[in-house]
């Protein structure tokens, strides 16, 4: 039985892109490629019209009796302690395996990895997750080629924009000491974004498949370039724009906040709420408001310049109108953020 470092699932089980028996992509000639082009990312430009929401696949999570998406994906769960111990002698690594698929019957290093997450992640520290997630990846600058998701974020916890997100990586490194105790594939640019995909799985969102193979770096990304919460409209589009992401993938990203504290609904549930709170604009109620008024607590300044800009309140309107649509290019969009200039292993 040989793990697969790099491939993402089987074909079998996962009725989304990564099933459809597509010729392997050509890859970035680039050493440090962004997959964040066209050239170099497989998803469908987000502007284009969502083709079936049929094929997001929202998964539910009681926190007791999990199942996953499908079946395979419960019984690999259910047997990792039993994978996990025969990975000992599965060291070997298949290195020639394309990253989107395993071959048929191999064990999935993925499903592994994830069984592992399940342990240390709890609905209540989701949302840590996925902001992990975006803080590592988001760093990326396509001008200097610097910053994405590579793990760096574990260098860079005692900045003021981290602060909190420690909790966070104690939590996952528990799964990372338990995965480096039997292989030592999983970089912590992989399992940060398989812990952001599983806490949007884990609140009830959709199942986002994560592709494993990414290198950590050695040294902190560069400082100042994830967006602040004080950016209007215009350069929250051009700080996105920067890391080669279109105005609907920052608004569809910003769905995030749909988790967390910031009064979009639940804060442990994952869905289109954010946009529905946002066309209210809450912050901007009658009296009585104040500095300490709900209202003027909900969501960031970020969130709040989102509505008053005529083209990212087109996908606020379309998002808070239709979820399945929000899911699907969230997926989509996520995907992204976590190939953002990722190095890979066989690259
Ligand atoms: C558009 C630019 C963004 C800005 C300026 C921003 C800023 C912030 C700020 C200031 C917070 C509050 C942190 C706190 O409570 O101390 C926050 C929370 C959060 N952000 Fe963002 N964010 C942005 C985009 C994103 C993206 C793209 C994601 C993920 C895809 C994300 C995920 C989260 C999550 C899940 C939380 C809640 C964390 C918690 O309650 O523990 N954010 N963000």
């Amino acid at each position: 039985m040989t793990l697969s470092s790099t491939a993402a699932f089987t074909g079998r089980f996962l009725p989304c892109d990564a099933t459809r028996a597509e010729p392997r992509r050509p890859r970035c000639p680039r050493v440090r490629c962004c997959r964040a082009l066209p050239e170099c990312f497989d998803g469908e430009r987000l502007e284009t019209p969502s083709s079936s929401s049929g094929s997001s696949s929202s998964s539910s999570w009681d926190g007791s009796s999990y199942r996953g998406p499908y079946g395979r994906r419960a019984f690999l769960a259910s047997t990792a302690p039993l994978l996990l111990s025969l990975g000992a002698s599965s060291r070997s690594l298949n290195s020639n395996a394309s990253p989107e698929y395993a071959p048929e019957g191999e064990t999935d290093l993925t499903s592994i990895v994830r069984a592992e997450l399940r342990k240390v992640l709890s609905k209540a520290k989701a949302a840590g997750a996925l902001r992990l997630a975006f803080h590592d990846a988001g760093t990326f600058d396509m001008n200097d080629n610097t910053g994405g998701m590579n793990g760096s974020i574990i260098l860079e916890l005692d900045r003021p924009e981290n602060a909190g997100l420690n909790r966070s990586v104690k939590a996952l490194g528990k799964a990372k000491s338990e995965l480096d105790k039997v292989q030592d594939s999983v970089s912590w640019a992989d399992l940060i974004a398989a812990a952001g995909s599983e806490a949007v799985a884990l609140c009830g969102g959709p199942f986002i498949p994560v592709q494993f193979g990414r290198v950590d770096a050695s040294s902190p990304d560069p400082e100042g370039k994830l967006p602040e919460e004080t950016l209007g409209a215009a350069d929250l589009k051009k700080s996105f724009s920067e890391k080669g992401f279109t105005t609907q993938e920052l608004v569809v990203l910003s769905g995030a906040h749909t988790l967390g504290g910031k009064g979009f609904g639940s804060p442990v549930i994952f869905d289109n709420a954010y946009y529905k709170v946002l066309l209210e604009r809450p912050w901007a109620a009658a009296p009585p408001t104040g500095p300490s008024s709900m209202s003027t607590m909900i969501g960031i300044q970020s969130d709040h310049a989102l509505v008053e800009d005529t083209e990212c309140l087109r996908w606020i309107n379309i998002y808070a109108a239709d979820q399945e649509r929000f899911f699907d290019d969230f997926k989509k969009a996520y995907i992204k953020l976590v190939n953002t200039g990722a190095s890979w292993r066989d690259a």
